[in-house]
């Protein structure tokens, strides 16, 4: 596991858009696996940016997105179809074919629409690189509190904390979803490498429970610790409830020194 610390929020969304940009440059045709939140702004705005300026070629990459709320429409714009055509999709070169986002408006039967969705990562080759946010009870994707950690993608009821998180997003009175479809612990885990980034010091206690405290899915971020690539990408204020900061800062320089292609 890597932890890298920056200054800011828009420190970690230049350094994670450059990871993501070496990923492509490398396979051309990568499966990415996206995610949404206040914190992804930053990304997609420089992946906008090296695409326009530095012909960053999105033409052969397939993306999946990690979750959507139930009960939205594509058009609703807290709706994560919507943010991702807003912040990203529509300002790159990508195939609209390519773009896997779970339907919030789907109805009939949940279980086969998600195995459906499963079925369409693996036809994809699996994720390549796997890019997540953290709620500040830790969950990864909409992976609540107490979720599996072999959990696969699924309907899952959210947490009052997250519907709280979420209430300043929406209009006042208006009805906050209280389910989303999100890929699982389980599904997440099987991507080739990890980023997850993380700003703010409301996200502090969250990120040093996943990254120093014990596997649980009590914090479901925590389960990344099973998996044998992740980079944690920190502001200073998501950082500052660490204990062992020196030592990843050293792990950083002997890992730029000897295995490099590890810093994206
Ligand atoms: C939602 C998303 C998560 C994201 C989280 C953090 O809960 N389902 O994937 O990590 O928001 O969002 P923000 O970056 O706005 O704090």
């Amino acid at each position: 596991m890597l932890v890298v610390m920056k200054r800011d929020q828009e420190e970690i969304g230049r350094h994670a858009a450059r990871f993501v940009a070496s990923a492509i440059r490398a396979k051309a045709s990568l499966t990415l696996g996206l995610a949404t939140g206040n914190t992804m702004v930053g990304v997609y705005r420089e992946l906008v940016r090296l695409h326009r300026e530095e012909h960053l070629d999105f033409s052969r990459v397939t993306t999946f997105n990690l979750d959507e709320y139930l009960g939205l429409s594509p058009t609703h714009p807290e709706s994560f179809q919507h943010v991702m055509q807003e912040n990203f999709f529509s300002h790159v070169n990508i195939n609209p074919r390519n773009i896997h986002i779970p339907d919030g408006t789907m109805s009939g039967d949940y279980e086969q629409y998600c195995a459906a969705y499963e079925q369409a990562i693996r036809d994809a080759g699996g994720i390549d690189l796997q890019i997540l946010g953290i709620g500040r009870n830790g969950h990864i994707g909409f992976n609540e509190p107490t979720s599996s950690i072999g959990s696969r993608t699924r309907i899952k009821v959210l947490s009052s904390q997250t519907i709280e998180d979420n209430r300043k997003l929406f209009a006042a009175g208006e009805e906050i979803p209280q389910c989303a479809i999100t890929m699982g612990i389980g599904t997440i885990l099987e991507a080739g490498r990890i980023l997850l980034l993380a700003s703010g010091e409301t996200k502090a206690v969250a990120v040093a429970k996943s990254i120093e405290g014990p596997i649980t899915s009590a914090v479901t971020a925590s389960a990344l610790q099973l998996h044998p690539n992740v980079t944690f990408i920190l502001d200073e204020a998501a950082a500052s409830a660490l204990t062992q900061r020196e030592y990843y800062a050293r792990v950083l320089e002997m890992t730029a020194l000897l295995t490099p292609s590890r810093l994206g």
